[in-house]
């Protein structure tokens, strides 16, 4: 059975009296374990694709399953139960709380999960040294750069170990040092946790590193929908 099982998939967003159609007919599986690039054009629908992923949006039409689970078929407190457990977000805007240190940040999905501070806090240590920012731990969001901040986003949704991380162009904002370490990161969880990973990019630069890759085109996969 697929993680991600999506059929004839249309997503339109309503701007007053105007529709705009971001996902037109998307048939997509993911199996558990892959690594799977998201790539097209600003406005293509990576964005739109993702929050439908991570059950943070629902379609307009078609069937979406996450985890043996038909979304529609979920409360909103089963869905956020599924978000919460089984799924890191690493959002394209970052979405950090703001008058929380780098620490706190990370730790909020532990606490969220129901972890003890001491924990909370060892784990979160972990993960922020793990993208290199043991240094920075109690500095506030705004004190840091844009690569910092992709960072201290990065080791939040990985705090948890969720099953699967979906990330909106995790390398976006960073040098090609950043990005590749950041790349390496994802893997290595990839490799040894079995960590599903789903995440857009623009990004020329990792392209050899991607295992498979959806192109995405104007609201319509054109390529890498199905599992090379
Ligand atoms: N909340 C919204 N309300 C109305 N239209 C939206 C909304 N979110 C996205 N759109 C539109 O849907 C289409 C797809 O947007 P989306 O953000 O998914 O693209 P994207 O591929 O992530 O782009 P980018 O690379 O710039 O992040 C675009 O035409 C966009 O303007
Ligand atoms: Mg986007």
């Amino acid at each position: 059975m697929a993680l991600i099982d999506m059929q004839r998939i249309k997503k339109d967003y309503f701007l007053g009296e105007t529709a705009v159609h971001a996902l037109r007919g998307i048939d997509l599986q993911i199996q558990r374990g892959e690594f799977v690039a998201i790539w097209g054009p600003s406005g293509s629908g990576k964005t739109t694709l993702l929050n439908l992923i991570g059950a943070i949006d629902e379609p307009s039409e078609g069937y979406l399953e996450i985890d043996g689970r038909e979304i529609r078929s979920l409360s909103d407190n089963q869905r956020s139960e599924l978000r919460n457990h089984s799924i890191g977000f690493i959002f394209q805007g970052f979405n950090l709380v703001p008058v929380f240190s780098a620490l706190e940040n990370v730790m909020l999905p532990l606490q969220i999960k129901g972890a003890s501070t001491a924990e909370a806090k060892a784990r979160a240590m972990e993960r922020l040294a793990a993208v290199g920012l043991a240094e920075l731990v109690h500095h506030r969001p705004f004190k840091m750069s844009g690569g910092q901040q992709q960072r201290v986003a990065i080791a939040r949704a990985l705090a948890t170990a969720p099953a699967l991380v979906i990330a909106d162009e995790p390398t976006a904002n960073l040098d090609s040092q950043t990005a590749h370490m950041i790349l390496d990161l994802m893997r290595d969880l990839n490799e040894k946790e079995k960590t599903t990973f789903i995440f857009s990019t623009h990004d020329q630069r990792l392209l050899d590193r991607v295992q498979r890759l959806v192109r995405l085109e104007d609201g319509l996969i054109t390529d890498g929908g199905q599992r090379p």
